[in-house]
């Protein structure tokens, strides 16, 4: 038995959770306040305007839900979908799959189009399918963090909405590191969660709804299938009225409130640029490495989740094992039929930094080296470091 906490000093550069800044888990550790003491009601009031400028939205509807990145998923379906509705749901990847699930279990008559892993979605395909079901809600991944596809939005938009259809965006990956611009792209429901590009720990789900959204609330004829997921009842908790919903994790708003003043103090265009600018670097000491891309398309890729093909004859397990206790480095490896072919290093928040690259370019030399019997060439942290001289 662990008589005191004393985790390992890690550094995260793996699918989530991101290294975390000082500041962010100094306010976790502030004195709990009640949640409905004026100074937290502050707090939430703050949290909602911050997250409106991060998400990119005027929605008032902008909250931080008490649970994870998957609440915020179930939070959005849930209220969206009632028994019998359309949905079509898009899944090449494994988020996909798991929003295609939760829209089941809401009742909904979901229609699941599918490209492989690493792929994304054409516009003209998307037009098809809402041509051919009429749904009422399209669900999609913005970052699919099981393949480091970024999935275009812009033109989907336009479709599900001639079409007078919602949509549903999964944005826990992307939401800090690239614009998820839910008001010019016109999305209608989006949900993240504070453990990627906010650096934050685990634990709320930022979500956000258009007034459209809303308007499809309001005119449900079911109850929300779920007590503790239901907006009719959060917005009066959030909203001015402060009504008792749940007590909501103080410390955690806390801790989410200071990890988005370091994202606004940075500057949302700042942010973004330090993400693609990290990749540029990494990818340049993966491929000097012979490490290539599992997306093959160079503009689909994420910059924050580099998913990258385990070189032939390479032990996956041994390399991560050894970059994480020789040195504390965590990267993730491939998830669902993405196992054991690829590694997803994370640039998320906090993460993406020089240090990190080159930390890690010079690592994950040292293990190939171990398993090839080789000497390390140098190579991977050689051209990280000439895009940083170019840049
Ligand atoms: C794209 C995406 N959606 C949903 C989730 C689920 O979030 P959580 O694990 O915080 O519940 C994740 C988590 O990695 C994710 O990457």
């Amino acid at each position: 038995m662990t008589d005191q906490v004393n985790p390992p000093q890690r550094t995260l550069m793996g699918p989530g959770p991101s290294d975390i800044h000082p500041s962010v888990l100094a306010a976790l550790a502030a004195p709990t306040v009640g949640h409905l003491d004026p100074y937290f009601l502050q707090i939430m009031d703050e949290v909602q305007q911050m997250l409106r400028e991060v998400f990119q939205t005027e929605n008032q509807m902008t909250m931080a839900i008490s649970g994870t990145g998957s609440a915020g998923m179930e939070t959005c379906v849930v209220n969206l979908v009632e028994p019998r509705d359309k949905v079509i749901v898009c899944q090449n990847g494994v988020f996909g799959g798991r929003m295609a699930d939760v829209a089941r279990r809401a009742g909904g008559d979901v229609t699941v189009l599918e490209r492989p892993f690493g792929e994304v979605f054409s516009a003209d395909e998307i037009a098809a399918a809402v041509d051919q079901h009429k749904p009422k809600v399209v669900g999609i991944v913005h970052a699919e963090t099981s393949t480091g596809a970024l999935q275009p939005l812009e033109e989907i938009s336009r479709i599900v909405h001639d079409a007078g259809a919602l949509l549903l965006v999964d944005c826990v990956t992307s939401l800090g590191g690239l614009p998820v611009s839910i008001d010019a792209v016109g999305i209608d429901a989006a949900y993240s969660g504070t453990q990627k590009c906010l650096s934050c720990p685990p634990g709320l789900a930022p979500v956000t709804f258009s007034p459209r959204a809303l308007e499809a609330m309001d005119a449900r004829s079911n109850a929300v299938s779920s007590w503790y997921l239901d907006i009719s009842m959060l917005r009066n908790y959030w909203g001015a009225d402060r009504a008792y919903h749940h007590t909501a994790p103080i410390n955690m708003n806390y801790a989410l409130h200071q990890a988005l003043r370091l994202v606004l103090d940075e500057g949302l265009e700042n942010r973004f640029a330090r993400h693609r600018q990290h990749h540029e670097a990494l990818k340049a000491g993966l491929e000097a490495l012979g490490i290539s891309y599992s997306v093959t398309e160079p503009s689909h890729r994420l910059p924050m989740l580099n998913s990258v093909l385990i070189p032939e004859g390479i032990d996956d397990g041994q390399v991560r094992s050894q970059l994480l206790n020789e040195f504390g480095i965590e990267i993730g490896g491939g998830l669902g039929p993405m196992k054991g072919k690829t590694w997803r290093i994370g640039l998320m928040g906090e993460a993406a930094s020089s240090t990190n690259v080159l930390s890690f370019l010079a690592a994950v030399d040292q293990c190939l080296a171990a398993q090839r019997q080789s000497a390390p060439t140098g190579a991977g942290t050689a051209a990280a470091s000439a895009v940083y001289l170019n840049s």
